[in-house]
């Protein structure tokens, strides 16, 4: 069903459609030149050396756990608020994930409950951090990585919300300043858009080279690496890789979104206000603390909501809502509830309560560039005049 108001939308302009129309003018429709430019926009904006395009941010999930050869000895330190696509390739390769329990107050991983883990001494394998950028709302790296005392550890950090944001300590997301690679996603839904699409940026250039190699079948057709002298048309495959590449058409997109990332920053800021001024007298709704506004890019805004003291289930509510053509969704299950993960570790629930409390009362509302100050009246009205008769 299309809403009048769904919870994310793409704002695709003219200039967008044409750069896309001049991309499939180029000779190369993908690996070609438009793809190593939109590469290096992402780095100069974010200030990171080096960057690698994917068909999605889950593929630059897969390519980043590739190169940082995550195997089964690992452990994978991560928060249970975000989307399969963060712990898929770890739990494939058979790593031991540990989930950390969240903050409601950003919906982030808490900084000081991974400290704790961090500490607690291990018998093999290296220690691997996830940390997820939940909402746009950056996690604080520096303190999170004070903590660290294993020398082989590595950080992936998932910033698939967070492009355009900052760290509590200044840097932009995705200077990779506190880790290995940062990954993002360029999903319709996130904050720019490449149709489908993803990134990863680093400062290493060894991790540079390995997702190059994964996301081309990996493909050896140079020295060092090559064991024979390079000739026309010889390549050697010494592991498996992917097809992954972003075409021409989905850069050229890419780097007519990002031309206009500073106006769809303001515009969600700007937006992000008016509903706390219109929410947050609410006695049954909590907003996330205004003070990571200042450096998020909000992808999306999510509230809680006690629905006991509303009267009213969340499937009800998001029910009443869609009637009144408001789209909502939940993020996230929490991830150790999903089938997969239950059958490797039993039935974690016990053991993250903020977490289970933040999910039975949350809720995404919407939140794009085009949405107006008069769409959230309309839709903070619908909220707040929610009648008392329908209390079950
Ligand atoms: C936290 C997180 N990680 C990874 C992904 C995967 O990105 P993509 O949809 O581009 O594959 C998503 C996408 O929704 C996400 O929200």
């Amino acid at each position: 069903m299309d809403f009048e108001f769904p919870y994310a939308k793409p704002s695709i302009e003219a200039a967008d459609k044409q750069a896309v129309y001049d991309a499939l003018g180029e000779a190369r429709l993908t690996r070609g030149p438009i793809t190593e430019r939109f590469e290096r926009a992402i780095g100069d904006m974010v200030g990171a050396r080096f960057v690698v395009a994917f068909n999605s941010g889950t593929s630059a999930l897969w390519a980043a756990a590739n190169a940082a050869h995550i195997s089964a000895a690992d452990h994978i330190i991560t928060t249970p608020n975000s989307f399969i696509a963060t712990i898929a390739p770890a739990l494939s390769c058979g790593a031991h994930l540990r989930f950390v329990d969240i903050d409601r107050s950003s919906g982030n991983m808490d900084v000081q409950a991974a400290k704790e883990l961090l500490r607690q001494p291990r018998s093999r394998g290296r220690t691997v951090i996830m940390p997820v950028h939940f909402a746009g709302i950056a996690v604080d790296m520096k303190k999170l990585t004070g903590a660290l005392v294993d020398p082989d550890a590595v950080i992936i950090e998932d910033a698939a919300h967070a492009l355009g944001s900052f760290y509590p300590s200044g840097e932009p997301v995705g200077s990779s300043a506190y880790s290995q690679m940062t990954v993002f996603s360029f999903h319709p839904a996130k904050t720019i858009t490449t149709g489908e699409g993803g990134c990863v940026t680093t400062n290493d250039e060894q991790f540079y080279h390995r997702l190059k190699l994964y996301r081309n079948n990996a493909l050896i057709r140079e020295k060092p690496d090559l064991e024979r002298e390079p000739a026309s048309g010889y390549y050697e495959i010494h592991e498996l890789g992917m097809n992954m590449h972003m075409t021409e058409m989905q850069a050229a997109l890419g780097l007519a979104q990002l031309t206009r990332l500073p106006l769809f920053k303001n515009k969600r800021r700007s937006l992000v206000q008016r509903y706390r001024e219109r929410l947050q007298r609410h006695p049954h709704i909590t907003l996330f603390d205004e003070a990571f506004d200042t450096r998020s890019v909000y992808h999306l805004f999510c509230v809680q909501i006690d629905f006991t003291k509303m009267g009213i289930e969340r499937a009800a509510f998001m029910q009443k809502l869609r009637e009144a053509g408001i789209g909502t969704d939940v993020h996230y299950i929490p991830l150790y509830q999903h089938h997969v993960i239950k059958q490797k570790y039993g039935d974690q629930t016990a053991s993250f309560p903020h977490m289970e409390a933040y999910y039975s009362q949350t809720l995404t509302l919407p939140l794009y560039y085009d949405l107006t100050e008069e769409n959230i009246d309309y839709i903070t009205n619908v909220i707040c005049n929610f009648p008392t008769e329908n209390r079950i």
